[in-house]
């Protein structure tokens, strides 16, 4: 029923440095596929095939993912490593890709606010492809918001418990239970300082937003680091209509940093590669 899903793709990937000076981080391989390509195929399996990046500048090979490469396709066709192409070849066919750019790094909150004319007024998902997810032998993270999102249709963001002394690191939730792993969220705080925390219940790169969420933000003020904050307009949203938080099911790699991204590697080497090449 959601068919839009909106990718920001515009930061720097400092922390990757040297590696990310002339290539995003987006594009970085774990295991044989580039990180974002996990991203959009989840995306794609929880039916929204309608995939709008938020790039910047040095951010074309993106595009050129997403895209027939005429060249190469004629340099393999007919031979075993046609193989190699199959999980792209299947995005390509499955999804349908719009690009517009970010020109000045105003955080999260403007980021999406710039999709606005790619979305229009539909309700979509976010995916931060830096959070890898998987849920081997289950239904994907952002399938799992989907289904719940037929039956509450608001906003909704996926949730996870972290360590009390890595909150500082996370948009915070607080809320009341509904039921096992699903909150009716009653505040929110975007990286709070250690003891400021509302609880340790932390927002993963995963949400679907009603197309409300743009009005909000563009109102919506500068908070932490001097970014427009999704978690600002979305607590909006908590006061004025309501705004869910779902403690998912499967797993979230940090790709964000390095040694989430290495365990994210050794888990998609193991769990994944091994079990396509049988
Ligand atoms: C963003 C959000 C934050 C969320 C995090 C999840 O922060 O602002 O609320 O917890 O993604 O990865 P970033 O990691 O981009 O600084």
């Amino acid at each position: 029923m959601i068919s839009k899903c909106l990718f920001p793709v515009a930061g720097y990937g400092t922390r990757f440095l040297p590696a990310t000076k002339s290539m995003p981080k987006e594009m970085l391989p774990v295991v044989n596929k580039p990180l974002v390509q996990y991203g959009v195929e989840e995306a794609i399996d929880a039916g929204m095939t309608d995939i709008s990046f938020i790039t910047g500048r040095g951010k074309r090979s993106i595009a050129d993912h997403f895209d027939i490469s005429y060249e190469l396709e004629h340099q393999i066709k007919g031979t075993g490593k046609e193989d190699y192409m199959t999980s792209i070849r299947r995005v390509l066919d499955d999804g349908v890709f719009s690009f517009t750019r970010q020109r000045e790094m105003k955080g999260l909150g403007h980021a999406i606010l710039t999709g606005e004319n790619m979305i229009g007024d539909n309700p979509f998902g976010v995916i931060l492809s830096d959070d890898l997810c998987v849920n081997e032998g289950g239904e994907s993270v952002m399938a799992q918001m989907a289904e719940l999102y037929k039956q509450f249709r608001c906003s909704i963001v996926a949730i996870m418990e972290v360590p009390e002394d890595q909150v500082h690191k996370y948009g915070v939730i607080a809320g009341t239970s509904m039921k096992e792993g699903l909150y009716r969220v009653e505040d929110m705080v975007e990286k709070p300082a250690q003891g400021e925390a509302p609880s340790n219940l932390a927002i993963i790169g995963r949400y679907i937003l009603t197309p409300d969420i743009f009005d909000i933000l563009r109102r919506t003020e500068p908070g932490k680091n001097g970014e427009i904050q999704i978690t600002d307009a979305l607590l909006e949203q908590a006061k004025n209509g309501c705004v869910m938080a779902y403690k998912f099911e499967g797993q979230r790699f940090d790709c964000g940093s390095v040694d989430g991204f290495v365990e994210a590697t050794n888990y998609c080497y193991e769990n994944i590669y091994k079990k396509e090449q049988g």
